[in-house]
């Protein structure tokens, strides 16, 4: 979501024209784009905003600016300890960027940090300066309305809103005719999206018409109302990937009452089911955090157990991390020992990563179609790039170029990569129409 936003900022610069410089030492103004979810991402923003002090001590007229979650969720502390820092925006504030850039001109600070209800920077297309050409974001929401009790995210981000649908079908034809190949849809919470009568589902539905050689996925639905009608669009269109995030947090009713999460283990096991029924082959990945407040051993376990039985294809695990004004800061103690903590983060992520392993190496031989999204990390003579699964394979580059569909065969796996070899270039409707006549 930052990388979007990122890009939304880039605009409302260069329309300003400015220009990017590429390096912090090299430029007048830098921004950092910051989030808050755990302690460390915010760590992480302390520590550059350390580096920047050294530049800053060489160039006195540069300007320093916080944007996003932290500016919103501590723009005292960042005023008050930070002399460094001149402007702080936040997330809903970004149009404003080049007024307040004017007003810190005579050594003064500049600070929006205003939430709206409506903005949902619909007009802005954003500019992708630092991506492949190949694969972009497109956010369709802002804000969360849910109150999960560990998260941060709806006092820093605010109130739900949805972009109006015309102008996201307007940007995805823009990316396609720029020769885009695939768009994530992004919103904290998709299954909300709602314009007028237009629905996630009935959004995906109108996405996947735009250009029928362009693959989308989407992050995050919520396991509490996952409309149905979604599984049978994936289901039913090719260019829809087969592949849903849906963050599970937790294995116990109890645990995950605490969390407020209004769902149940058992319900989150039939929409597994489902998921699993109407798509064949569906992959899929979750979120879990591990050791939150008053954590026992035997809810622990639950977890372990349910990542067991459904045995995700990818999962991103985290240790709880308190956050202030959050309901769990106010009415549940943060009890679970550090040591307790990552040992349990630690057995999850064994687990997760013996899980990912068998299931990679029964993809051995299997037969996939790849976007190409570039040069692997590893070597210049191979590429990488993401099954319809979202899968991540490396082969051999031969004559193929970035932004190519290859039909591959695997040939050996790890829990992170599947290795494969290229068989041709193909598209996803020749792809998909092939394999249905075979299955016929
Ligand atoms: N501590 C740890 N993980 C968190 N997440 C959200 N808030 C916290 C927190 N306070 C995780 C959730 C969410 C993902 C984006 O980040 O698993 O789905
Ligand atoms: Fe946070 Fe829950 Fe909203 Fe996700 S759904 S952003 S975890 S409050």
């Amino acid at each position: 979501m930052n990388f979007a936003d990122s890009e939304i900022v880039n605009s409302i610069l260069l329309e300003k024209g400015m220009e990017a410089a590429h390096e912090a030492d090299k430029a007048d103004v830098v921004l950092i784009n910051t989030c808050s979810i755990r302690e460390n991402a915010e760590n992480r923003v302390w520590n550059r905003l350390k580096e920047l002090r050294s530049i800053k001590k060489e160039n006195r007229d540069l300007t320093v600016g916080v944007l996003g979650c932290m500016a919103e969720r501590i723009k005292d502390r960042i005023i008050e300890e930070e002399h460094l820092v001149d402007i702080v925006v936040g997330p809903d504030a970004y149009r404003d960027i080049p007024r307040l850039l004017e007003e810190v001109e005579d050594g003064r600070k500049a600070v929006n940090v205003l939430l709206s209800l409506e903005e949902t920077y619909a007009d802005i297309a954003p500019v992708r300066t630092t991506g492949n050409g190949i694969t972009a974001f497109v956010s369709i929401m802002r804000g969360c309305d849910n109150m999960c009790s560990f998260c941060v995210v709806p006092f820093t981000r605010g109130r739900e809103r949805s972009r109006p649908m015309e102008s996201i079908l307007r940007e995805v034809k823009q990316l396609s005719d720029e020769g885009y190949k695939e768009v994530t849809l992004l919103g904290q919470n998709v299954n909300s999206y709602l314009d007028g009568e237009n629905t996630f589902a009935k959004l995906m539905h109108k996405v996947s018409q735009v250009d029928p050689e362009m693959r989308f996925r989407f992050s995050s639905p919520h396991p509490k109302d996952f409309p149905v009608e979604l599984l049978h669009t994936i289901a039913e269109q090719p260019n829809l990937c087969n592949y849903i995030h849906i963050p599970a947090q937790a294995g116990s009713d109890a645990m995950l009452e605490r969390m407020r999460r209004p769902y149940t283990r058992e319900s989150y096991l039939k929409l597994i089911e489902r998921m699993r029924e109407i798509i064949p082959g569906v992959s899929l990945s979750t979120d879990i955090i591990a050791g939150f407040c008053d954590e026992t051993e035997e809810e622990h376990q639950q977890t372990m157990s349910l990542m067991k039985e459904v045995e995700f294809d990818l999962a991103y695990m985290f240790a709880y991390s308190e956050r202030e004004r959050t309901l769990a800061y106010r009415k549940y103690e943060d009890n679970v020992p550090e040591d307790v903590k990552k040992r349990r983060l630690s057995e999850i992520i064994t687990q997760q990563m013996n899980i990912q392993d068998q299931r990679n190496q029964k993809e051995i031989g299997n037969r996939h179609l790849v976007l190409v999204e570039g040069t692997s990390k590893r070597s210049d003579e191979q590429f990488n790039g993401r099954t319809d699964t979202n899968k991540m394979v490396v082969f051999d580059r031969q004559d193929y170029t970035i932004g190519d569909y290859v039909e591959v065969e695997v040939t050996s796996a790890t829990s992170a990569t599947l290795l494969a070899k290229p068989i041709k270039k193909s598209s996803i409707q020749e792809y998909y129409s092939s394999k249905a006549e075979a299955v016929a």
